[in-house]
Parts: C-alpha cells; structure tokens; sequence
C-alpha cells in the first residue's frame, strides 16, 4: 500500500482524504514512478468538482494530479526508454480520472515522460510539464507564432502564461501579458510587458500595440476573451484553453496532449535557461486539500507543489 490523496465523490477540497492506496500496477509500456513531486493544476479541481464529467470517466476514489516529477523504480517489461534511477518528469494524463500523481507512486506510460531537466529542482520539475506543454503546444503548434510577431499572453504571471511568456520570447516575439499590478515587475523579469487586466483593458494593450496583436493566447475566458478578439490584427489568431465561446470569435480551442517528444525538448529548454519554473508555494502531500484551496483563489504566482519526504 501506498500513501495517497483520493476522493470518492464529485465535491469541493473537503472531500479529498490523505489514506493508504493500493500500489499502481505497471502497464508493458510504462514505468513505475516514485514521486517526489507533483504541481497543482486548475484542471486538477474542476474535474474533481465534476465539470469535465462529460469528457472524462471518474473511476473513483480519484487520486488527482496529472504533474509529476520522481524516480524511476521499475519499468513495464517492454520498457528500455528508461531504467531503474532515471530522474523524469511527466504529465501524466489518461482518459479516465483514477491514477494521479498525488502518491508514493505513479505509473506513468512513457508516452507521458522525458527525462528531469538536471538544473531544475524537483519541485520545479514538477510545474514544468502541464503548464509548459500547453504553452509550447499552443504557441508552436495552434497560434504558430513567428519571429517579429506580436503575441498576446493573458495570466503572464499564472502556471501557463508564465511559460508562454518565455517560450514565445526565446521565438522571437514580442509579448504583452496580462497581469495585477503586483505580478507586473515580475512578468518585466520573465520577458513580458505588463498590462492590467480589468475594464478598458483592450484599450490598455492597443495603446501598447497601436496596430493589434498578430496572435492570441487566451489562459482566462469572458472578458479577457473579448478583448482578445477586439486586438487582433485582420487575419490574427486566437486560441482559447478555457473557454469553448473561442468559436464564435472564429478562434480555436486547445487542450493539451501527452506528447514525451515536446516535453523533452521543454527540458532541453530549461536546461538551456530559456524558461524558468517559478514555485510560488510547497505543501507536503497531507496538505494536498490546502494547495488546491489556495490554487482556486486564482492568485498563483507560477505553481504550487506538493512534495513527498524522500527516504532514498
Ligand atoms: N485546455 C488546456 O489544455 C489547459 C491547460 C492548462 C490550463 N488550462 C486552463 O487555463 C487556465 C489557466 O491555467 P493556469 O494553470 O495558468 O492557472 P493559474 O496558474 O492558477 O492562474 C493564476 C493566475 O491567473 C491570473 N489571473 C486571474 N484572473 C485574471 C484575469 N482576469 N486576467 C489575467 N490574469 C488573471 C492571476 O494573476 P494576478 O494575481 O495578477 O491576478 C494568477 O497569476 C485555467 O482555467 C486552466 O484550467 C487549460
């Protein structure tokens, strides 16, 4: 048995138990992970508040979490991508919600993984691979974003726009994030110029860009969505990961994929330096109701993790 967070039933952050759960059995094609850390993602309460009940089967008790970061202790047997000790990361996602990352173990198929950037921390490593694949694949793969262009990024300072902000400087790109006032010297720092979101804020970012934006990329839906298409230039792209009224604005809706080949080349990135993981707050895996509680306040500065004491 293992140590584990799990709900049995749709519900708010009270009905997440810390209790014991059986150890994961390990699939031909993946490998059992031993967590040292896994990062919160909004996605991470709304299923478990039900709103994804459509797309996904619940095979409860759910452990969530789709965001780790550990140590290979047993590969499946038709696994020789990775062997026992490899340090990894993943985003651990299946078609169903029962098997998370918020454990002892995870096991994780090796369409999920790439190997732990070696300059990341592990907590740092286990904020890297939902937020930086939707980042990346939005970026590159959806609003095919080109040097010299213009790229709007709402939430600069939240888990994904921070990445994006990044990744869409290092392309080339000019960028203009959303953010408070108080992220705004942060988003500076992260390659981002700064624009508070709010009423007007469409003319906030034309007075930035006079010409429009040449793409979009909206982390926050409503308004922020609106303003999005208001900016464009003739011609621009715009993506939504929140928000399905994207269509009516002639934009697309993006969800990310496992992909084990863009998440090495996102730790090749951050080995590079190219993008950072900034970990606003650490829980320990007992604490696991608090960080979701203090994620849905909608106020993340990069991520929140939740590590597991490590005995070797
Ligand atoms: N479809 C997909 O594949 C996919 C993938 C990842 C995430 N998502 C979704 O995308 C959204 C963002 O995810 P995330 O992980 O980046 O969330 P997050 O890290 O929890 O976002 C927190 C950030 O949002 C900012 N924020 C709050 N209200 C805002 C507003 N009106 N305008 C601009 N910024 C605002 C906050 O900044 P301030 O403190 O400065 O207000 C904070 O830094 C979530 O809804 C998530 O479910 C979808």
């Amino acid at each position: 048995m293992m140590k584990a967070i799990s709900y049995s039933a749709y519900g708010g952050a009270d009905v997440l138990e810390y209790g014991e759960r059986p150890d994961p059995k390990v699939g031909p094609d993946s490998v059992l992970v031993k967590v040292r850390a896994a990062a919160v993602n909004p996605v991470d309460w709304k299923a478990r508040e039900g709103y994804l009940q459509s797309q996904l089967e619940a095979v409860f008790p759910v452990i969530p979490g789709w965001d780790v970061s550990g140590v290979v202790v047993q590969p499946g047997i038709a696994v020789d991508e990775f062997a026992v000790g490899d340090e990894v990361i993943g985003y651990v996602r299946e078609d169903f919600l029962s098997r998370g990352t918020f454990a002892e173990y995870v096991a994780a198929p090796v369409r999920t993984l790439a190997r732990k950037p070696l300059n990341l921390s592990f907590e740092e490593a286990a904020g890297l691979p939902l937020a930086g694949l939707t980042a990346y694949q939005v970026l590159h793969r959806w609003l095919r974003i080109q040097e010299g262009e213009t790229v709007l990024v709402h939430a600069a300072a939240g888990g994904v726009g921070s990445l994006a902000v990044q990744l869409a400087r290092h392309a080339g790109a000019r960028v203009i994030g959303t953010a408070g006032e108080h992220n705004h010297d942060h988003v500076r720092q992260l390659g981002g110029e700064p624009v508070a979101y709010g009423e007007g804020l469409a003319d906030r970012i034309r007075a930035l860009a006079p010409d429009g934006v040449d793409a979009a990329f909206d982390t926050v839906g409503g308004e922020a969505l609106r303003a999005s298409a208001d900016v464009l230039k003739p011609g621009g792209r715009l993506t939504s990961i929140t928000d399905g009224e994207v269509f009516s604005y002639g934009g697309r809706y993006a969800f990310v994929r496992p992909d084990a080949t863009d998440l090495a080349q996102l730790g090749a990135l951050a080995e590079q330096g190219v993008v950072s993981v900034h970990v606003d707050r650490i829980f320990p895996l007992e604490q696991a109701a608090d960080a979701y509680r203090l994620n849905e306040e909608g106020r993340t500065r990069g991520k929140i993790v939740v590590t597991i004491p490590w005995d070797g």
